[in-house]
Parts: C-alpha cells; sequence; structure tokens
C-alpha cells in the first residue's frame, strides 16, 4: 500500500469541505481562445477544470494531450480534474502528472491492472480517481475504494459532449452513496457526475449524492457562465443552507 496522497498546490482546503464542486468541461470551450475560455470559467466561480483526454480507440474521438493540459494548467489557479478515456493509461499518467493535473481519472474498463494504476497515480502525488462508463458496475470499485479520491459516474457513453443524461445514473449514484456510506468513506470519496448535466437535472443528482458536477455545454453553451454557475449552485444546496 502506498502513502496517503499529498495536497497538491492546487488542491485547496475547499476540495476536502462538504460542498457541491462545479467542474465545467473544456471540450466545449472554443479551443481557438482557450486561455481566455479557462480565464472565464475561473471568474465565473467554476471549483475545478475538467479536462477530456480521448485517445480514439478507447473511446470514438481524439481530443488532447499533455501540452494542451500544460497551457491549461499556464491560465488558471484551479485544480485540473483529468479525465483519461484512453486504453492502458498507465502509460501517460507522468506527462499529465507532470504537466499540470491534479486529480487523474482512469476508466477501470481500460486498464489491465487497476490497482497499480490506482497506486502509480498516488505515487506520482495526484489525487486517484475512477471513472465507470453506465454499464459498468460499482463492483470493480471493491478493492481499490479506499484509495481513491473520487468516483465518477458517467451519465452519458463516454466520446463527445452534448449528449443526453442517462437516468440509470441516478440509482447508481444512490448505491455509491450507501456503499462508500457503509466503508466509512462518504468523507474521503467524492462522487462526480458527468455527462449531460444542465440547470434542469443538477438537483436530483446531487440528491442522490453527488458531490461533483462535471457539465461542458451545460455550462459552455450558455451566453452567461457566472450566471449559468450561479444557478447550478443554487440548485446544489442541500436544504438547510436554501431555507
Ligand atoms: C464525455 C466527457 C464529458 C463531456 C461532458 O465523454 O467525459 O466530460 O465533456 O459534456 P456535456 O456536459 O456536454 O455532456
Ligand atoms: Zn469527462
Amino acid at each position: 500500500m502506498c502513502s496517503a496522497p499529498k495536497k497538491s498546490r492546487n488542491l485547496g482546503e475547499d476540495f476536502f469541505m462538504p460542498r457541491v464542486l462545479i467542474a465545467p468541461s473544456v471540450l466545449s470551450c472554443d479551443f481557438g481562445r482557450l486561455a481566455d475560455e479557462v480565464a472565464a470559467l475561473e471568474a465565473a466561480g467554476a471549483d475545478l477544470i475538467h479536462v477530456d483526454v480521448m485517445d480514439g480507440h478507447f473511446v470514438p474521438n481524439l481530443t488532447l494531450g499533455p501540452p494542451i493540459v500544460e497551457a491549461i494548467r499556464r491560465n488558471t489557479r484551479l485544480p485540473l480534474d483529468v479525465h483519461l478515456m484512453m486504453l492502458a493509461p498507465e502509460r501517460w499518467l507522468k506527462p499529465f502528472a507532470d504537466a499540470g493535473a491534479d486529480i487523474l481519472h482512469v476508466h477501470p474498463e481500460a486498464c489491465a491492472h487497476l490497482h497499480r494504476v490506482v497506486e502509480n497515480i498516488r505515487q506520482l502525488g495526484k489525487q486517484a480517481a475512477v471513472a465507470l462508463n453506465p454499464a459498468t458496475p460499482l463492483s470493480v470499485l471493491e478493492y481499490v475504494l479506499p484509495e481513491l479520491s473520487m468516483v465518477l459516474v458517467m451519465s452519458v457513453n463516454p466520446g463527445f459532449g452534448g449528449q443526453a443524461f442517462l437516468s440509470l445514473a441516478l440509482p447508481k449514484i444512490a448505491a455509491l452513496a450507501r456503499m462508500l456510506d457503509e466503508r466509512g468513506l462518504s468523507e474521503q470519496v467524492r462522487i462526480s457526475v458527468d455527462g449531460g448535466i444542465k440547470l434542469d437535472n443538477a438537483a436530483p443528482v446531487v440528491r442522490s449524492g453527488a458531490s461533483v458536477l462535471v457539465s461542458g455545454s451545460g455550462i459552455l453553451g450558455t451566453p452567461n457562465y457566472a450566471e449559468t454557475i450561479r444557478h447550478m449552485r443554487t440548485l446544489c444546496d442541500p436544504p438547510s443552507s436554501s431555507t
């Protein structure tokens, strides 16, 4: 077993507080204006910047690599939540860590040795996260859960932004929340949800147990990012603080 993960430079105390974090996905941004878009998301109140890395094999789309993560790193102080949708991600953990990723998500469907990959992420001093495709059961988490900072429940089949939210994610989030509770891990492992998150479904997603909302088109497809993030946040407030 490796030692506890180090808090990275960009993960402030907020990351470890019990509040919902909003993570806009740059997949939906104007890549010709990447620096401006990232700065705008930070100014708009985003908590994390979600970066979707697609390899054209694990998912039918190709996006970006470490140099772009490094460019994003230079343009924001927010933690970078890097979602590796690639086969054999162990080959790329160090380049993405060196480029400035703070949280590295890997898919168990794409790893021959999930436990080793999670350990490698932690040994790099980064937060380890596991992302699950819609059809992947929670049971794959059984032996790695204590090593994780986050589990990402995909609410679309990965590969593209702008797809419709799959409601099967709601009972899955609730079951994962129970699993974490039963193991005493609720305060250590955040549940993140990714795909089709918009103002009209943020509240039930959070009520089911999610505490990180990844949203691409739901934020970047709107004219005023700050307004949308503010609105999403009010929908996510627990009942006790919204009265
Ligand atoms: C999908 C990606 C998502 C995507 C979400 O494969 O993992 O992060 O950017 O985009 P929206 O919110 O538009 O579904
Ligand atoms: Zn993603």
